[in-house]
């Protein structure tokens, strides 16, 4: 039954030089040996992946009961019948073995899958630090807001800015105290007559020149003025300032719009009121004061910008004749609206970046 040539030196040679009879697959001992193993390896696949294995190899073609079964069709007619009743019967219990087992360790990983992959719906999220916006950005949008919602744009200008447009076009003389009271950065080299804007009034004159109209803008962002930094004041800090220019507008325009936005922004309580200033762009020019209702210090009055009729002179110097149109002009400060509004009480804290400050305001976008 060999098919290795005797005195070949091949492995199976026994040191007699006689062939050992192969096992033959189709002992009954041999078989019921292969089934016992099958069970045992069958019983011991920890799990799925473990069980593939197994079954290739009790069920494979390098199986023993593969080989039975390939050695039954080499048998005599006659024998096959008795062979395939010794086989069969071994095959199916090896085969229902792992059935039964397949079932056990899906169950098994189903299970684990349940514990391992459950979610804790009551347990506390991570929370992610996302840092907070600045409360000066946040309430310039505000105000923005608000304009925008009545129809006006928003205008922007340069925060190094020519003189011209500072204070010449704003109608300060060159010699006009105004000048010094705002104490103003200068851009070196003095000939280039460059400043840090000292206000945002400037954007007033470029929108002016810029845009066609009837105007309705506001203007906000950073001014720069040589204070110490202290509990109310900054070199840097930030102002808005309203611009509109139309036919026949009035100082009852100047009020009511004034009246719109401060109610918008402080509640229905707040109130505005005007008392008579100088400044040399508006003629005339009234300090503003509005009505607060106060956080904790409770409602009160409070100095908070500038605001009057466009000079005709500032028209003029930006080439929009007097006798058709007038215009009103305001300026306030943001920073300032900030302490009185959210009591913040010191300047440090606002410009110190600490983001702890930022994150108290909350998230408004
Ligand atoms: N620019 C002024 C300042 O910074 C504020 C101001 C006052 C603006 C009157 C205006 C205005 O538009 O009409 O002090």
């Amino acid at each position: 039954m060999s098919n290795s040539t005797p005195g070949t030196g091949s492995p199976d040679t026994s040191p007699e030089g006689v062939q050992p009879e192969p096992p033959n697959p189709l002992d009954e001992a041999a078989v019921a040996a292969a089934v016992e193993q099958a069970l045992a390896a069958i019983a011991g696949a920890a799990d799925l992946n473990a069980l593939k294995e197994v079954r290739i190899a009790v069920t494979g073609e390098k199986s023993p009961l593969s080989g039975a079964n390939r050695a039954i069709g080499k048998l005599p007619k006659d024998q096959k019948a008795a062979a395939g009743k010794l086989v069969g019967p071994a095959r199916g219990r090896i085969n229902s073995a792992l059935a039964a087992r397949t079932v056990e360790l899906e169950a098994e990983r189903d299970a684990r899958i349940l514990v391992e992959e459950a979610v804790d719906v009551t347990a506390a999220p991570r929370r992610r630090h996302i840092g907070g916006r600045h409360p000066i950005s946040t309430l310039q949008d505000r105000v923005a807001d608000v304009f925008v919602g009545m129809g006006w744009e928003i205008a922007e200008g340069p925060e190094v800015e020519s003189e011209w447009f500072n204070f010449d076009a704003l109608n300060f003389k060159p010699d006009h105290p105004a000048r010094e009271m705002q104490d103003t950065f200068f851009v070196e080299p003095p000939e280039a007559h460059l400043v840090m804007r000292t206000h945002t009034s400037p954007v007033q004159v470029r929108s002016m020149l810029e845009r066609d109209l009837p105007i309705y803008v506001l203007c906000p962002g950073k001014v720069f003025r040589t204070d110490e930094l202290d509990a109310t004041h900054t070199p840097v800090f930030h102002q808005f300032e309203g611009l509109a220019i139309d036919k026949g507008l009035t100082m009852a325009d100047l009020v009511g719009t004034l009246e719109h936005f401060t109610r918008v922004l402080f509640g229905d309580e707040a109130k505005v009121r005007l008392r008579p200033n100088y400044f040399p762009f508006t003629e005339p020019s009234a300090e503003l004061d509005i009505w607060h209702p106060g956080a904790k210090g409770g409602p009160r009055w409070i100095e908070w910008g500038g605001c009057g009729m466009v000079n005709p002179n500032v028209l003029r110097a930006a080439g929009i004749d007097p006798e058709v149109y007038s215009g009103f002009a305001f300026g306030m400060g943001i920073d300032r609206a900030l302490m009185f509004r959210n009591e913040v009480s010191d300047m440090h804290e606002m410009i110190e970046g600490d983001v702890r400050f930022s994150e108290h305001f909350g998230m408004e976008i």
